[in-house]
């Protein structure tokens, strides 16, 4: 439990505000994010780099609310963005497009317009056709667009396949081995103009060497550039610091940029990284209501109003989030209107049971968790907490289910940051079909 989402006086509070009240004025499911945290974060952040020139790039993909944006660009942050939307986003939040970089593999000639016409600090391209792009892009609007490769390192970020990047088998990057060549030739490139050079190898990474691993590799080839003549301004080194679920113990902010430093300490780049989930995953909790206790053969289910497509996580990487009530019980409190008849229990310890915390969604996948040891009724408010990175950002419409509000907390302070979806607002722009 962080300082930031706590009990006092046994309801679950986001910094002073119990999480209970924002339920009963929002609604649910609704995500709470805590400024404080975020604010804290970032500040972690920057302190750790302080050493040096620096540019700490937020991954917008982890969440990317307006509000949440305006305040890391409030507090200097430049950000790291995959598509023309992110772009827009982080511009209509106030961002500022000279500490923008461009990351993905399938960037389109319009993004590369947008991007070179809101004047971003550089694109980190992926491969070779999409350097002869954004050439021909740039060339025809007449700029010339600044670049950096993303290398492809083939470290092992020992993370869910699924988010490992890194790796000579996934998509990611300019081949290790090819990498010179492509610089070479963007060297020569009429429109492109050499700033830089990047790696991200994953996400959720738990131990800060496969970051130094990459970090060495990058290094390496950034001296065999220079003995060539062509010299970088920046060295990304993307995002990927993981954070606590349940049990990790992944290295605090200011020991990865510690190792990060050390590894660094002779070069006279100025650092890029783009931390995304470190920043808002402890950031911010989904907060969901039981709708209904069903007492199966084999299992109990706590079936809540938050679902897969509200939190993705779980149905997509088997992911784990703790799951807290939001009003603590007392130990000898009565349960005994929820619980089903004697004969019928399962899995029953003490006051609580061993619950499938499920959604609505009509499918097998769609649970926020697993067995877990809950004393709760109908109606109870529960949080899942570390919500905050890739929760609202990865949220779909699925079952028609208008996506949730979002709120945010500074000390007594709440503002909804992101009103309900409507089920109009699904359907609007949808048409009959006329024959
Ligand atoms: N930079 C690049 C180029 C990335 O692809 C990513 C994340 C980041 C930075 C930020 O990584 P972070 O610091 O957040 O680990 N949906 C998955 C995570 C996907 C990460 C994709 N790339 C999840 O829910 O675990």
């Amino acid at each position: 439990m962080s300082d930031y989402f706590s009990y006092q006086n046994n309801r679950l509070c986001a910094e002073q505000v119990p999480l209970a009240e924002i339920a009963q004025r929002f609604g649910t499911p609704c995500y709470v994010y805590s400024h404080t945290a975020l604010t804290d974060g970032y500040r972690q952040f920057e302190f750790a780099f302080a050493g040096r020139e620096h540019l700490i790039c937020y991954a917008v993909k982890a969440n990317s609310n307006l509000a949440i944006l305006h305040q890391l660009a409030r507090l200097g942050a430049g950000f790291d963005v995959v598509s023309g939307g992110e772009l827009q986003r982080v511009l209509a939040a106030g961002g500022a497009a000279g500490k923008v970089v461009f990351s993905g593999v399938g960037k389109t000639a319009t993004e590369m317009r947008l991007a070179l016409d809101a004047g971003i600090l550089c694109f980190n391209v992926e491969s070779e056709a999409e350097l002869l792009r954004l050439n021909e892009v740039a060339g025809s609007m007449g700029k010339i667009a600044p670049l950096s490769l993303r290398v492809n390192p083939d470290v092992d970020a020992k993370t869910h396949p699924y988010i490992s990047t890194g790796l000579r088998q996934n998509k990611f990057g300019v081949a290790y081995t090819e990498a010179l060549a492509l610089y070479r030739k963007a060297a020569e490139l009429p429109y492109l103009r050499v700033t830089g050079m990047g790696c991200h190898i994953g996400s959720q990474l738990t131990e800060t060497g496969p970051f130094i691993a990459a970090a060495e590799k990058v290094l390496a080839l950034a001296d065999m550039l220079a003995a060539e003549g062509i010299t970088l301004e920046h060295l990304d080194l993307g995002g990927g610091l993981g954070i606590r679920y349940n049990d990790e113990t992944p290295p605090s902010i200011a020991d990865y940029a510690g190792a990060l430093l050390t590894t660094l300490r002779l070069r006279s780049e100025k650092i890029i990284v783009e931390p995304g989930r470190v920043l808002v995953g402890n950031a911010g909790v989904l907060l969901t209501r039981v709708e209904y206790l069903k007492h199966g053969e084999e299992k109990n289910f706590a079936i809540v109003d938050a679902a897969m497509n509200d939190l993705m996580r779980p149905a997509l990487y088997d992911a784990w989030h703790r799951i807290q009530p939001v009003q603590r019980k007392q130990l000898a409190s009565p349960l005994s209107n929820s619980l089903p008849q004697a004969g019928e229990r399962t899995n029953v310890k003490g006051d609580s049971l061993i619950y499938e915390v499920v959604g609505p969604v009509c499918e097998t996948g769609d649970f926020l968790g697993h067995a877990r040891e809950l004393a709760i009724t109908q109606g109870d408010l529960l949080a899942v907490m570390s919500a905050g990175a890739y929760g609202m950002s990865m949220s779909s419409n699925y079952n028609s289910r208008p996506r949730a509000a979002e709120v945010m907390v500074s000390g007594a302070t709440v503002q909804l940051i992101r009103e309900r979806e409507t089920v109009h607002q699904l359907f609007a722009g949808e048409k009959t079909f006329l024959l």
